[in-house]
């Protein structure tokens, strides 16, 4: 009998692109000159291609497409039809081994939600074409390894689009009799299609020299809206801040005499590295004390360095193919943290950065969707931009540079630089040059970059104190991740230091371990006290290590250990073993946490941006990475019995530590954010204690703030009470900012972040709110991406929450399935889950599935993460 259901519903067989299938562009685009017609409904492309057949192939020449259809198609000046389109782009039999292709499309940016290619934003127009943009704008062979010098033509009406910018550097503008103009602009670095960019628009620029290091002049230009010009010095100061760096840590100079940043509103990522012409989410660009918090601050300095790196880490030397992402992102990521770490504290910045790969990376790492740091496969590449890539990407780079030591990490980036610029190169080409520049072998450190799964270290101490002899006893464990269940010893550079547990002193100085055996031991002669062991010292290698220390020792290394981040490290322990406890049991002695925060509060040597860092207690979800079943209400509930116990039993602290952080106007310094942090921490536990005056005081912070960190910190507080001053602060707040999107993200943010019961109700009802859109990534992401990852709401036993969310993003996909798919992952977490969690979350990820025309980037997150 014939099966009716599987030819309604064909298996869908996804297209598997594979590391190991890479092969050479069969042929070269040396030159390409686009000629742009720019309009919001209907642009039209010209582009004219010099291509060379790169070897003796026969094989005709093949540009990738989006399903447009070419208005023409020529050969060397001549019309053509011998063409045909294929998979949605286009094919051109060829016969000689150079040839000039000119192709016309037009395409209508206002009607691109996808935001991938050419579209429009706030009456604007500006492309993106990371990874696969660039061939919905024209027929190209749009992969990083073909690398063309780019002419750029652009007309378009001059009332509306008064600017018009492209990569490299302008050469020549003019006005037309019909009220349009032009600009041409020139590129002289070849470069990959995906670094193309163009914007056109009402715009204004911020504008400054910066002096090279060889004395040339740059011109800098920082393009907002006229009435956002206010909010560019901080981007602007970064920028320079970061060319000097690169120049002094990298020895990396700027090679154009124009470098423009342009913000936009919709963007699916955070910012794009275009030669010459980075396009930036405006949330990483525009700042003031009155609507950008200290966090937004240090997030835009960041996100300009990371951007501006990139124009050696990535432009320069580009990547082979999109296998090899991280090495042009995890290096870059590596030399923004560098570049943070040195404009404040780095100790507290290492603390954010490994908080940050805890919360996004280590989860990802542990889940259905782990993959290398150098994938093997995927099916959409706009999938793999993770925290994998990015983050723990970053974290190898680093712990090349722990092995190396400073001085031969900077011979290796050299020789790399020097080696591969103006090539599309690969991870391996980076670790060669690391190993011929150090005569390091790295070969077993390879293993970073084809394993995925984070690495469990255990390590424990014997001491006999007869003889002065203790023993480190160190193993190693990856476990099985999809497609790879058997997983081979890696190198662990591990920093370790030991204590005396009566004398405090240093027992054994510290010393960098290279763990690359199952396990292993290390013999410590002349040890005449109790060693407390200090590992993985400023996080050396990105493992979870587990210890047998006691909650005393613990509580011995958070008040004396003097690496700063062992000492959070610590702490976290002490809180974690002691919350999962109560998680588990109902209950715990919350005693050795309690004085422990109270020693680092007394403690004044300490910079107070550390402190609020360290007395903060983990996140539910983090709780909930440490147990075997994820039970959101239990560590809800274990996790607010210990922030009401520390409100209450540090109540004068607190309130001390709150008096002393006040500040008579702002100011954006390391110590004036620290303080500021502080504050709005202490003012937390001084809540969290159910003390009578909390909301009134939340409320006064709120209303004497003339900075926008105090007022989000006193309204993230009260959103989580039940006070008459939640209504009013989210009132006054909603008004005061109701024009300025990127404030009203956070009322979104915080609302859908809130620790109330009722937050799925309210979450819901803000979906409907006008000023809600999930057209808008930012906007998407502040409620839908902020509350899936509200633990107990998202987790809520009806499944109520996983619905939501489910509904929210088959939505979403319709119009923008990047962005979408980005949001997949908390419901692919059900393996952590009791049963009925489990079948819920399942139930939407089958929905989700089979949701009739779902995009290829939503198909492969949600199928990969029931599988
Ligand atoms: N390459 C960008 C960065 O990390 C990220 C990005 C990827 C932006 C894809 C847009 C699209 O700097
Ligand atoms: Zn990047």
């Amino acid at each position: 009998m014939l099966d009716v259901q599987a030819i309604a519903h064909p298996p869908l067989s996804p297209h598997v692109i594979r590391r190991e299938d890479y092969t050479p562009p069969d042929w070269q685009v040396p030159e390409i000159a686009l000629d742009f017609a720019l309009d919001a409904a209907a642009t039209s492309v010209r582009a004219t291609l010099n291509v060379v057949r790169s070897s003796a192939h026969d094989r005709p020449l093949v540009l990738d497409g989006a399903g447009q259809t070419p208005l023409s198609v020529k050969v060397d000046g001549v019309a053509v039809n011998d063409w045909w389109l294929k998979d949605g782009g286009l094919v051109i039999p060829l016969r000689g081994s150079a040839h000039v292709i000119e192709t016309e499309v037009e395409i209508a940016p206002e009607r691109n939600t996808q935001l991938m290619g050419l579209y429009a934003s706030g009456g604007n127009l500006c492309t993106q074409c990371e990874a696969e943009g660039f061939r919905r704008i024209t027929f190209f062979p749009d992969r990083p390894d073909v690398l063309s010098v780019y002419k750029v033509h652009m007309v378009a009406d001059k009332a509306r689009y008064p600017v018009l910018l492209a990569n490299g550097d302008p050469i020549a503008q003019g006005d037309l009799p019909d009220g349009r103009h032009w600009a041409d602009w020139h590129d002289p670095f070849p470069k990959p299609s995906y670094l193309f960019a163009l914007v056109a628009g009402d715009l204004v620029a911020n504008r400054a020299t910066f002096t090279t290091m060889s004395g040339r002049d740059v011109a800098l230009g920082i393009w907002v809206r006229a009435a956002d010009l206010a909010k560019t010095e901080h981007a602007l100061a970064a920028l320079q801040t970061s060319m000097a760096w690169d120049e002094r840590v990298y020895g990396r100079e700027y090679d154009l005499d124009v470098f423009n940043i342009v913000a936009v509103d919709d963007f699916n990522f955070g910012a794009m590295e275009n030669k010459g012409l980075n396009i930036f989410n405006s949330r990483y660009i525009l700042a003031d004390a009155d609507t950008a918090t200290d966090y937004d601050f240090d997030a835009i300095a960041a996100v300009v360095a990371h951007e501006y790196f990139h124009n050696w880490s990535g432009n320069r030397i580009t990547c082979r193919d999109w296998f090899q992402l991280s090495l042009k992102e995890g290096f870059t990521v590596f030399r923004d943290q560098g570049f943070s770490a040195d404009q404040g504290s780095a100790a507290v910045k290492r603390i954010e950065d490994v908080r940050g790969l805890r919360a996004a990376q280590f989860p990802e790492d542990a889940g259905p969707l782990a993959h290398p740091i150098r994938p093997d496969e995927y099916q959409e590449i706009s999938n793999f931009y993770t925290a994998t890539i990015y983050n723990k990407g970053a974290e190898v780079i680093r712990m090349i540079a722990t092995i190396l030591g400073p001085q031969r990490f900077r011979a290796g980036t050299d020789l790399y630089f020097e080696r591969f610029d103006g090539t599309a190169a690969t991870c391996e080409d980076f670790v060669a040059s690391m190993e011929a520049a150090s005569g390091v072998d790295l070969s077993q450190f390879r293993l970073w970059y084809s394993q995925a799964g984070t690495p469990r270290v255990t390590a424990s101490v014997a001491h006999d104190a007869g003889s002065g002899r203790a023993t480190l006893t160190l193993s190693q464990r990856t476990p099985p991740t999809p497609g790879q269940l058997d997983k081979q010893p890696m190198v662990l550079p591990l920093k370790l230091k030991l204590f005396g547990a009566e004398t405090a002193q240093t027992l054994a100085a510290e010393q960098l371990v290279l763990l690359d055996q199952p396990s292993e031991q290390i013999v410590f002669e002349g040890i005449s006290e109790r060693p407390v062991l200090s590992i993985n010292r400023g996080f050396s290698a990105p493992v979870v290590v587990e210890t047998d220390r006691s909650a005393a020792d613990l509580a011995f290394l958070s008040a004396h250990d003097d690496d700063p981040f062992a000492r959070y490290e610590a702490m976290q322990q002490l809180m974690l073993d002691t919350l999962v406890e109560s998680a588990a049991n109902g209950t715990a002695d919350h005693r050795a946490v309690i004085a422990a925060i109270a020693g680092t509060l007394d403690d004044a040597a300490l910079d107070p941006a550390f402190v609020a860092e360290v007395v903060l207690l983990p996140s539910d979800a983090f709780i909930g990475d440490q147990m075997a079943r994820v039970d959101p209400e239990a560590i809800f509930r274990a996790r607010e019995a210990l922030r009401r116990d520390v409100g209450r039993s540090l109540d004068t602290r607190w309130r001390a530590a709150y008096d002393a952080a006040q500040a008579d106007s702002f100011e954006y310094s390391p110590a004036a954010k620290g303080l500021r942090r502080l504050k709005t921490v202490a003012l937390g536990y001084i809540a969290a204690s159910g003390a009578a005056d909390a909301a009134g005081l939340a409320f006064g912070q709120f209303e004497a703030a003339d900075n926008m960190t105090d007022r989000q910190g006193a309204l993230a507080t009260l959103v989580s009470g039940d006070s008459p001053e939640r209504i009013a602060a989210l009132d006054i707040f909603y008004n005061r900012y109701s024009d300025n999107a990127l404030v009203l993200d956070k009322w979104f943010q915080a609302q859908a972040l809130s620790a109330r019961d009722d937050t799925l109700e309210i979450v819901a009802e803000l979906s409907r709110h006008r000023d809600f859109t999930l057209a808008n990534p930012n906007r998407a992401r502040a409620l839908i991406g902020a509350f899936s990852v509200n633990q107990r709401a998202f987790n809520a036993a009806d499944g109520a929450g996983y619905r939501f969310v489910a509904d929210q993003l088959i939505a979403l996909d319709r119009l923008n399935p990047q962005t979408a798919a980005k949001m997949i992952p908390p419901l692919g977490r059900w393996r952590r889950f009791d049963a009925a969690r489990a079948a819920l979350m399942r139930g939407e990820l089958e929905r989700i599935v089979a949701t009739p025309g779902l995009s290829k980037d939503m198909f492969e997150q949600a199928s990969k993460s029931l599988a």
